[in-house]
């Protein structure tokens, strides 16, 4: 069994946004003095204050003392040029771009150990992130990893959903959360990883699967980037995230036109758990009661 890195030892880590704010936070909860570095000081003070806020959240909701939360501040700081002294891991999370990252690896590649890539490192990692409180696993190098590959169609589904206007975001997302048991619906979680995140790694894994369709990524997320809409990050994403705005129910009523057959049978209401519970589109189109969870799901037809 590997040993996990020594708490003397210090943390690198490139790229200072959602993840790389998340991964210091939880290194210097553990202990190691935790080095951040971006590609500007602007964005580091974005990753310490990311950081920040995450810890005062803890401290409110008394799941952290205040002092606890001060000594793990104390342990994160700007990453000085060059490789910071006692140095035991470096841990790149920059933005999904191969070239960046190759980049920013081999600055510090130089003055790395010899065998900084020999198998062993990855049981040393593998313990490490267990004494952080992580349960790691081992997998082979593939596009998406086991993660990222298999959300691919969570997100492919719903953005498809919503190009075919099946439903609103806050409709796709209730029926999965409400019915299907997520814990978010896959518009409020692209929203949280941000679209630029989500629409770059389903590009590289559509690249890496050699551009098999069922990775291909969609214009409708596309335009999202294009427009800024990025998500919590930016304010707005599928949904408004600006202070006071109230986010969208699901919807109860079709907004579209209605299949003939679904029409002439609207009248005689929704039953759920009959034979008829998904023929009135224009009753429902999800119930949120998970014991009678249902969806009209009818394709709407233009007569
Ligand atoms: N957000 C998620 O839920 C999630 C989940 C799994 C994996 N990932 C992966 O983690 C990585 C980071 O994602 P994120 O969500 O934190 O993105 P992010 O956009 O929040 O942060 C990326 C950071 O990288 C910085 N950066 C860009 N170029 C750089 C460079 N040359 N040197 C140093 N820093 C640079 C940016 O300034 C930014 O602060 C991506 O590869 C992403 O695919 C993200």
């Amino acid at each position: 069994m590997a040993e996990p890195l020594s708490r003397e030892r210090g943390v690198l880590v490139i790229g200072a946004g959602t993840m790389g704010s998340g991964i210091a936070e939880v290194a210097a909860a553990a202990g190691h003095r935790v080095y951040l570095r971006d590609a500007s000081d602007a964005a580091v003070q974005r990753g310490l204050a990311l950081i920040r806020a995450s810890l005062d959240k803890r401290v409110a909701r008394g799941k952290l003392p205040q002092s606890g939360r001060d000594t793990i501040l104390e342990r994160v700081q700007p990453a000085p040029p060059g490789v910071p002294s006692g140095l035991g891991l470096v841990i790149e999370a920059i933005y999904e771009d191969l070239e960046a990252k190759v980049q920013a690896l081999t600055a510090v590649e130089a003055s790395l150990p010899a065998d900084a890539t020999a198998p062993a490192v990855a049981q040393a990692i593998a313990a490490t992130a267990q004494s952080w409180g992580k349960s790691p696993v081992h997998c082979r190098s593939t596009p998406g990893f086991i993660v990222n590959r298999v959300a691919r169609p969570f997100y492919a589904e719903a953005l498809r959903l919503l190009q075919e206007q099946a439903g609103s975001p806050a409709t796709v997302d209730a029926v999965l959360r409400e019915c299907g048991g997520f814990r978010m619906g896959p518009c409020e979680l692209m929203d949280l990883i941000g679209h630029d995140v989500n629409f770059a790694v389903t590009r590289s894994v559509y690249q890496g699967f050699f551009e098999d369709s069922r990775y291909r990524p969609s214009l409708l997320q596309q335009e999202l980037v294009h427009a800024g809409w990025l998500g919590r990050k930016s304010g707005r994403g599928f949904f408004d995230y600006a202070e006071g705005v109230q986010q969208p129910a699901a919807d109860e009523q079709s907004r579209g036109p209605i299949p003939r057959w679904c029409a002439s049978k609207a009248s005689s209401g929704l039953r759920a758990g009959s034979a008829n519970c998904c023929a009135s589109a224009r009753a429902s189109v999800w119930r949120k009661a998970r014991a009678s969870a249902c969806c009209a799901s009818t394709a709407w037809r233009w007569r």
